[in-house]
């Protein structure tokens, strides 16, 4: 059993514990300097050609491992950050860093729980595996060894801790005099007279200040947190994003409002560009008024762009464009659980089904890193659409104004080769080496290598939903039925800007 103990901590996960990197000898890991040619699948971005060099790492952290809390860590797969200046190559050929990850509400199949939102520091050790004889699915958790650190919990100014519990009751807005960063507007509470930020995280994007934005599905809001976990401002995005009821917010997550996002369908995707003063974030699916309301005309989402290069301004939003979200062979849409800056106008857009471990349904169709250009995609901030009485797709009809994103597949979780060089698969039996259902992260690395100076190292990983057989929630146990490992995959891509 994996010790817990408060404070610093340090655990090796596998059931082994690696005093130093292990190349994975047998099969020669860091031998070769890249992945098998015959891995790799190239596509087209406005003349750009982008290379999926194939799976090169994987990792789990068990189900039931116990932050220093004592609650289970689950759910980190939400968002993961690379920590600045942490990623580095080190003299024996592997690398090593550290992610700051952050799980959503809780444990919360069977309803919604008090959760303090948090995030947690885990660092890795990367041996990159280029071969192609299939290792055993325990030599392939040598590839990315996950070593969990330390966690912040979140709280408002007050110190008072947030909540993951559903929003039934919203906050007045408060003037915040005399500091105009603090005026927050209308906030998710669970009711009047529990009167604690509701948040459901989803998005993380670390500033170098060590401040960092945490997006959510709530709100749907954008939160900046300092260094110590206290909330320092809020960014609300256009009343059409908003979730309203007869013209009123209402922030429940557990029906559709009239317009503004879906239930459980908020700011999935947050990411920085390279200068830390652009934020940007992807909205799951289609608002209602947007074809929201169903699965067949949910496709045309909305990224949004606000300007945060002076932290003594409120951020303003700069850009808005339309993405148009890939579809399932029913039409039904792949909703997007994240979104990573490339370089300009370029981002990385994580679509997915629900399908694999975790879910009922082990059979995954389509779960991808994919591509998208917003070059020539018109900007409608700041126009007509961003009033809930002006659809950008009614019933899910793109209107002929707006020119959409440009997307394409990318990089594919659910290769059968690739899976197999690690022990993974799609599809029966539900066993530990199936692909966990819900992927919802993204980072990247660069890999260093002079002879391919466009080439990163991207990293995902799951939301498990704190799915155990022996989970703590605030402090209870709870037997899930299932283990669901926090699953993460490494790909190496090349990511031209020319
Ligand atoms: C691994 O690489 C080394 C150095 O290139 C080589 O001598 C050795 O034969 C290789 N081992 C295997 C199993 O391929
Ligand atoms: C929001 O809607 C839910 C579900 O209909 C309801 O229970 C709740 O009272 C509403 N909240 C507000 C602030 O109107």
């Amino acid at each position: 059993m994996l010790g817990i103990t408060v404070g610093a901590f340090v655990a090796t996960f596998a059931g082994v514990a690696f005093a130093r990197p292990l190349i994975v000898s047998s099969t020669n890991a860091s031998s070769s300097a890249e992945p098998d040619p015959s891995f790799a699948t190239s596509v087209k971005l406005n003349g750009v050609t982008f290379v999926n060099k194939g799976l090169v790492g994987f990792g789990l952290i068990p189900s039931d491992f116990k932050e220093s809390t004592g609650d289970t860590l689950g759910g980190i797969g939400s968002a993961i950050a690379l920590k600045k200046g942490t990623f580095q190559q080190n003299a024996d050929g592997t690398f090593s860093g550290t992610f700051i990850t952050q799980p959503d509400r809780g444990f919360n199949v069977d309803g919604t729980v008090n959760y303090q939102a948090r995030q947690h520091v885990i660092d890795f050790v990367l041996s990159p595996y280029y071969g192609d004889v299939d290792l055993s699915f325990a030599d392939a958790q040598k590839t990315l060894q996950l070593t969990y650190k330390s966690t912040l919990l979140y709280t408002e100014r007050n110190d008072v801790q947030t909540s993951g519990l559903d929003p039934l009751a919203v906050r007045a807005a408060q003037s915040g005099f005399p500091n105009i960063l603090a005026a927050d507007p209308e906030m998710p509470i669970p009711s009047k007279s529990f009167s604690h930020l509701s948040i459901d995280a989803e998005g993380l994007a670390l500033n170098d200040d060590g401040t960092f934005w945490t997006s959510d599905e709530y709100g749907p809001y954008i939160y900046l947190f300092d260094s110590e976990g206290h909330l320092l401002q809020t960014i609300q995005p256009p009343e059409a994003v908003l979730p309203e009821v007869k013209g009123k917010i209402n922030f429940t997550a557990d029906s559709d409002p009239d317009t503004g996002r879906a239930g459980n369908q908020g700011l999935e995707g947050l990411t920085l560009d390279d200068a830390g003063t652009t934020l940007y974030a992807l909205l799951q699916t289609a608002t209602i008024q947007d074809g929201g309301d169903d699965k067949s005309t949910s496709r045309f989402t909305r990224l949004l762009a606000f300007d945060v290069s002076n932290p003594s301004v409120r951020p303003s939003l700069v850009g808005e464009w339309v993405v148009p979200l890939p579809q399932n062979k029913k039409g039904n849409t792949l909703g997007s659980s994240e979104l990573h800056f490339v370089h300009e106008n370029v981002f990385l857009v994580l679509a997915r089904d629900g399908h694999g471990h975790g879910d009922d349904d082990t059979d995954s169709s389509y779960k991808q890193a994919d591509l998208i250009d917003i070059s020539d995609a018109t900007n409608i901030a700041g126009s007509k659409f961003d009033s809930p009485k002006n659809p950008i797709a009614k019933k899910g009809k793109l209107d002929k104004s707006i020119t959409a994103a440009t997307y394409v597949g990318f990089v594919d979780f659910i290769d059968d080769t690739q899976l197999a060089r690690f022990g993974l698969h799609n599809d029966d039996p539900a066993d530990q080496t199936l692909i966990d259902a819900k992927w919802e992260s993204l980072a990247l690395a660069p890999v260093g290598d002079p002879a391919n100076p466009d080439d990163f190292f991207l990293f995902t990983a799951a939301d498990n939903d704190f799915i155990s057989t022996h989970g703590v929630s605030l402090g209870q146990p709870f037997n899930a039925g299932l283990d669901n490992d926090n699953q993460f995959l490494v790909f190496r891509v090349t990511l031209p800007t020319k």
